[in-house]
């Protein structure tokens, strides 16, 4: 279904990026593969090999928890075991009034937003704490994880969610010397928003463009729409050892769009 991308450094040290194929996660896994990690990904690998990294590419639903732990297995037996960053990015929204929101959507959306992420977490942790590296593993929140918006209903549901667990998770992998962060993002121009605008406009009436831009000029005081690499600036910094102290965190990104 989708693309992880295990990168593996001259740190000696790999990374897994899941949604790797293109918006964020493809800003992600070209980011740390600068950073010095080798990864797992088609056309992304071609761009990784050319920084000098290493990359494979591997097909993973995150919906699936047997898919993720083999994703997981694969990366560490074609890259080795030195597993230190896990991403679980993957990420989808619908985008409709509460009311016309279908109980099989939702499920989708809790299966990849939430428990896709639980999973990609765990199964990183367990081979984290085999190997007794410590590590860094990062999830995808949302300002949407501090503050919901009409017509996202579930996506904010999920989000909040994500924000907990990251919480939860800190606290009980701290003794593995694993610190888990999430990244909170505000419009970031990818796929993912071009699909939030069609829908918003169909919702709203209004024509397709208006409602992105609408809503990066009344809400983003830093007045530009937020580019993928803005939030793989954040993450390269959170698996640094910049970001040694830092855990349990869901920390904004998003030129001041929550504010
Ligand atoms: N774009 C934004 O403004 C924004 C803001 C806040 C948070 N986020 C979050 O960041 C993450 C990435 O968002 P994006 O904007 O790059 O989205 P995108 O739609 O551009 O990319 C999402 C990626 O997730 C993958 N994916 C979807 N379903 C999957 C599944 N079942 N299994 C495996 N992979 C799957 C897709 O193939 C794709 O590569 C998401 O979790 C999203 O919720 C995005």
């Amino acid at each position: 279904m989708s693309v992880v991308a295990p990168i593996k450094a001259s740190l000696n040290r790999i990374a897994f990026v899941t949604g790797a194929g293109q918006g964020i996660g493809r800003a992600i896994a070209t980011r740390l593969a600068r950073d010095g990690y080798d990864q797992k990904v088609d056309e992304v690998v071609a761009e990784i090999k050319a920084l000098g990294r290493d990359a494979i590419s591997v097909q993973a639903d995150v919906r699936e928890p047997k898919q993720i732990e083999a994703a997981i297995a694969e990366t560490v037996e074609k890259l080795g075991p030195r597993l230190y960053v896990s991403v679980a990015n993957a990420g989808v929204t619908q985008v409709k009034p509460l009311l016309e929101c279908t109980p099989e959507w939702i499920e989708n959306e809790v299966r990849i937003n939430l428990l896709g992420l639980m999973n990609t977490h765990i199964f990183a942790a367990k081979q984290m704490v085999k190997q007794g590296t410590g590590g860094r593993i990062l999830g995808a929140g949302s300002i949407a994880s501090y503050r919901t918006a009409e017509n996202l209903g579930p996506y904010g549901g999920t989000k909040f969610a994500v924000r907990g667990f990251t919480e939860a998770a800190a606290k009980e992998w701290a003794q593995y010397d694993i610190r888990v962060n999430a990244y909170g993002p505000g419009i970031v121009d990818t796929p993912m928003w071009d699909h939030i605008d069609r829908e918003l406009a169909r919702i709203e009436g209004i024509s397709v463009g208006e409602a992105k831009a609408q809503r990066v000029k009344k809400e983003i005081k830093l007045g530009r729409i937020q580019e993928p690499e803005d939030v793989a600036k954040l993450v390269s910094f959170l698996v640094s050892e910049e970001g040694e102290y830092i855990t349990g965190q869901t920390i904004k990104t998003c030129g001041g769009a929550s504010l």
